[in-house]
């Protein structure tokens, strides 16, 4: 970036806690929420759209939770143009120093007609009484035509013209299906510009879905056009093939900034320690290849390339590992290191643990250093994010024995400690040593779980590296994730099926209604 340009500045509206949660699979719970909130500050967002409070009441809490914490960003909330969902949001983001409320309506012909059995009028005068409602509740309020990018575009300007008119001061263009191609979004863009009186006296922000993979692209071409908000999600989660990838929209700019003559405030150094928080926590894995984030994104294999890399590093390296939060060797440490090394290394990564969590987890270090020989990043966040609150007790996984035979039976005996010193000792047998294990923990536990989905992923590269398993159950007709981690595939299987029967068992003894319906995808105990 030159010194004598003066770029202008694009404000990131992060929405991986609302469009981002709301995609299947990637359902947090209240403390993840915090956790993913506050390092959304630490990466200078400037909104963090923290959900939808109308959608339930756990909705409600966590984006209450999150204003409350008043991390810095502005905090936003969803509604739908009723008074009830405006309401709800004021009351939950009020407690935010800067907060702003987000409504929303449909407005191309396919949803009046199918969805809303709504005429044009009457959408129009839903979002006029919205925004003036949100208005008298809040100077900071953002409309969106949802579907706009497949609306008529006289209809679409004269939606945006009205809300302008009724007092937004953020007018969002969503492409809410991925159906817009770059040329095209930025003609509608040119058109609002040009047809749309005070189009000026807002700021134009873009909303991407990526079902045609062009998020970024067509979000690059409304930015292009005059848009200076972009909507996106970290690791681009959400509904269907996701949202537009906030780390590859921000070095996209950085990196083109005299291009598009515009930055961002992000602390780009906080992008990779913030993906793969949101990537441990939704257990939404990464491809290797994945733009920014991936861990093959700097890998330079060919000769050639090593050879122009030795020389120069800009002839093949457009973005430096360090500036998106890469270090630049990612092994660590082994069985000698100490806690000092072993602390700098959890700062390093993001992780901000107090005295107790510290010691907890250099304690699984070590252990974890007795086993295998050298330690990776990944393995130090396995065990960050095993050593969570939510996986303590009352039972704990002493040992296990695991029998095999090709063609035959697996045989499976878990050993568990509860709290107070009684030992649970229980074998099963099953088709293969997960469901042994599963069943066996449930004759332990008096848990009794179905097991919808079990993910294997491993935490750092090498034969002894760590298995993180998450698992997707249903319990009491809920569905709830859970994480384990070890160099044993089958006990990290255990670990992560015992921590969702812990939280269970944590839940029924508060008391807590179990009988709620599968589909709560947002259940957080
Ligand atoms: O995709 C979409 O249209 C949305 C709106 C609610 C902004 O998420
Ligand atoms: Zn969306």
């Amino acid at each position: 970036m030159s010194d004598t340009n003066v770029y202008n500045r694009l404000r990131i509206f992060d929405t991986t806690l609302r469009d981002g949660e709301q995609a299947p699979g990637c359902s947090m719970t209240l403390t993840e929420k915090l956790r993913v909130a506050k390092a959304l500050s630490e990466l200078k967002v400037d909104i963090i759209e923290a959900g939808f409070p109308a959608a339930s009441p756990g909705d409600f809490d966590a984006v209450k939770a999150i204003a409350d914490r008043n991390f810095g960003p502005v905090i936003c909330g969803l509604a739908r143009c009723n008074p009830a969902d405006i309401e709800k949001v004021h009351a939950a983001v009020k407690g935010a120093e800067n907060h702003r409320i987000h409504v929303f309506v449909a407005t191309s012909a396919i949803h009046r007609e199918h969805k809303l059995k709504m005429a044009k009028e009457e959408i129009i005068k839903s979002a006029v009484g919205a925004i003036k409602m949100a208005r008298e509740l809040c100077d900071d309020v953002e409309f969106s035509p949802e579907d706009a990018s497949r609306t008529e575009l006289s209809y679409l300007a004269e939606v945006v013209s009205a809300a302008i008119e009724a007092g937004a001061t953020t007018v969002n263009i969503p492409d809410t299906v991925g159906y817009t191609v770059p040329a095209e979004f930025d003609r509608l863009f040119r058109y609002l510009k040009e047809h749309v009186a005070r189009i000026d006296d807002v700021i134009l922000s873009v909303h991407c879905h990526d079902d045609l993979g062009m998020a970024v692209a067509n979000s690059l071409a409304a930015v292009g056009a005059g848009a200076r908000q972009v909507e996106c999600t970290i690791n681009g989660i959400g509904e269907r093939a996701g949202n537009c990838s906030l780390e590859e929209i921000v070095m996209a700019i950085k990196t083109r900034a005299e291009f598009f003559n515009v930055d961002t405030g992000i602390e780009t150094t906080r992008l990779y320690p913030t993906s793969r928080l949101v990537s441990n926590i939704t257990g939404m894995h990464l491809p290797r290849n994945k733009a920014i984030v991936g861990e093959n994104a700097f890998a330079h294999e060919a000769g050639i390339h090593q050879h122009g890399m030795l020389q120069h590093a800009s002839t093949y390296e457009i973005m430096r590992p360090e500036d998106v939060g890469l270090s630049k060797s990612s092994l660590v440490l082994g069985k000698h290191s100490g806690r000092h090394a072993f602390r700098d290394r959890v700062v390093e990564l993001g992780f901000e643990l107090d005295e107790f969590e510290t010691n907890r987890s250099f304690q699984e270090f070590k252990k974890l250093a007795d086993k295998k020989k050298d330690v990776y990043d990944g393995d130090i966040e396995s065990i960050i994010m095993n050593a969570d609150g939510t996986s303590s007790g009352p039972w704990t996984l002493q040992s296990l024995e695991v029998q095999t035979h090709t063609d035959e039976p697996a045989t499976v005996t878990v050993n568990l400690i509860g709290e107070d010193s009684k030992v649970a000792s229980e074998s099963a047998i099953g088709d293969g040593p997960i469901a042994a294990a599963v069943q066996a923990l449930e004759k332990a536990t008096g848990v009794d779980l179905i097991l919808r989905n079990f993910e294997l992923h491993s935490a750092s590269i090498g034969e002894d590296a760590q298995g993180e398993v998450t698992v997707s159950v249903e319990i009491d007709g809920r569905n709830f994730r859970g994480r384990g981690a070890s160099v044993d595939i089958v006990e990290a299987g255990c670990r992560a099926c015992l921590e969702v029967m812990n939280r269970t068992l944590r839940r029924r003894a508060r008391g807590e209604d179990t009988n709620v319906k599968a589909h709560s995808v947002h259940a957080t105990i």
